[in-house]
């Protein structure tokens, strides 16, 4: 690893990491990690190849040659997949449960480790994802742990749905954050938890703009940003 800044964001499913993380990124002009977005991409690759989320040494083995370009030009940013435009591709709900499954076996998490710190750099890098803190980037100097009630998150999540025109059940969605919020933290490897000297932000009635200024203002209070 280099010497530029690094802010880690950790947390829970739903907790709004991702807009925050970009939201960050953007405000600095800094970089931007979407660890999920690598697991997503594995999960993806393997459906493709045919390779079952049994074959540990297989995923790994793609793992380490995922063909994938991040590209940040002007606009939206693209995913590509070995040339292919997967943006919206990764974020469909079976490949998120596709992440889930490959995100438990050691030899993957271990090939994304240098993938993964590949992408600090100068002028800086906002990393968001369960162990960016605990594992990943261990020396940041500003970790962050976001979280919200699991009544608040479903909320926010039913209200996603609803927009995209999709049915939900609001009781249903608390029931599957806590059973999520369950497997990410009693996990064996990389379980999702405040990393040492993790700034804990609870988000349960801030907006999005908040919490980017709470960061904000302590990546400057701590001299970073
Ligand atoms: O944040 P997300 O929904 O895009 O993550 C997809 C899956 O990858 C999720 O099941 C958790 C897993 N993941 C992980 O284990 N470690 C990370 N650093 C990021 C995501």
């Amino acid at each position: 690893m280099n010497g530029a800044p690094i802010i880690t964001v950790d947390g829970p499913v739903s907790s709004g990491k991702g807009t925050v993380a970009r939201e960050v990124a953007a405000r600095l002009g800094w970089r931007l990690l979407d660890s999920g977005a690598l697991y997503r991409l594995l999960g993806l690759y393997a459906q493709r190849r045919g390779l079952s989320t049994d074959d540990e040494a297989g995923l790994a083995e793609l793992a380490r040659d995922l063909p994938v370009v991040f590209e940040q030009t002007d606009g939206e940013p693209r995913i590509l997949l070995d040339g292919e435009d997967v943006t919206r591709a990764i974020r469909r709900e079976e490949v998120g449960e596709l992440a889930s499954r490959v995100a438990v076996i050691e030899p993957v998490r271990r090939a994304l480790l240098a993938r993964q710190q590949a992408f600090a750099g100068p002028p800086g890098l906002v990393a968001d994802g369960r162990d960016m803190g605990t594992v990943v980037f261990p020396d940041a100097p500003l970790k962050i742990f976001l979280t919200a009630s699991a009544e608040e998150r479903a909320r926010r999540r039913y209200k996603q749905l609803k927009e995209k025109g999709f049915g939900a059940n609001l009781a249903a969605l608390v029931e599957d954050i806590r059973a999520r919020d369950d497997r990410d933290m009693n996990r064996d490897i990389a379980p999702l938890e405040a990393a040492d000297g993790a700034l804990v932000v609870d988000s349960t009635s801030m907006t999005v703009d908040e919490v980017v200024n709470r960061i904000l203002d302590e990546a400057a209070r701590r001299d970073i940003a």
